[in-house]
């Protein structure tokens, strides 16, 4: 059966003391419960790496960047390659956030460069996808998700593809207190698996974890972790708290 995972996406928040401070209580938290077949994962910013990787050492959780260059390396003032992360251990990457795609040009084809990378470099790539408001409200919404996996993901090997987990972050749950419902989650994610399964098979599709994430807190993850589907969280402002987070993390490793 497939591992369940809870990651938290820092984005640009906290000082570096802070940052410090964060992962030792969510260290010392996670030292208290039995993870059994739950992963963490804490994507901090880039300058924050090398400290989460040294608390990481000590203990359960591991560490993924935000983000990661399309190119393998050379003259691109500003970018961090899949190479060097790799090279610090870094094991996890987000990749076609939403915030990415709006803030910074990024399209499917560059995702699909970005997952490229990623994989040559042996990370297990978090790949975003997810519809607008405008697109939900439209109907669109199972369409719009599945041209972002064609496009972006689906380029793939099967052999590639297996180590690859999608989080479905619909944007308009995105930090704004309005979460899917549980159902809306499992109908997408359902949807999701549907596609992984005729593209790569139903053994690929069962292996596959899918993520929530939009507004997912302490208060709602039970319910929509408890969804056949949905097989953990990517969490945004929710892991900037130590004892929110694990709580999140604890309702992932109670998913029965
Ligand atoms: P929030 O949990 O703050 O809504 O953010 C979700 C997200 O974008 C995680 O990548």
């Amino acid at each position: 059966m497939r591992n369940k995972i809870v990651a938290g996406n820092w984005k640009m928040n906290l000082t570096f003391q802070e940052a410090e401070e964060l992962l030792s209580e969510i260290a010392d938290k996670l030292e208290k419960i039995e993870l059994r077949d739950t992963e963490v994962v804490v994507c901090p910013p880039f300058p924050y790496l090398e400290m989460a990787l040294d608390i990481a050492g000590e203990s359960v959780f591991s560490v993924g960047s935000q983000n990661l260059s399309e190119y393998e390396k050379g003259a691109y003032t500003g970018e961090v390659s899949a190479q060097m992360l790799a090279s610090m251990d870094v094991d996890y990457c987000i990749l076609g956030h939403s915030e990415r795609r709006k803030y910074f040009g990024e399209t499917d084809e560059i995702i699909a460069r970005k997952v490229d990378q990623a994989i040559r470099h042996e990370f297990i790539p978090i790949v975003c996808v997810g519809e607008l408001l405008s697109e939900r409200e439209a109907g669109k919404h199972f369409d719009v998700v599945r041209e972002q996996l064609e496009k972006g993901l689906f380029f793939l090997s099967e052999d590639e593809f297996s180590s690859v987990v999608i989080a479905y972050e619909p944007v308009w749950a995105i930090g704004t207190g309005v979460n899917a419902t549980p159902a809306q989650a499992q109908e997408m994610h359902a949807y999701i698996r549907q596609l992984i399964e005729s593209r790569y098979g139903k053994d690929v599709a069962d292996e596959t974890p899918i993520l929530y994430g939009g507004s997912c807190n302490a208060s709602n993850a039970a319910e929509i972790f408890a969804q056949p589907d949905v097989d953990g969280g990517l969490i945004g402002g929710a892991s900037l708290k130590a004892e929110e987070f694990v709580k999140i993390v604890e309702a992932a490793v109670n998913k029965k």
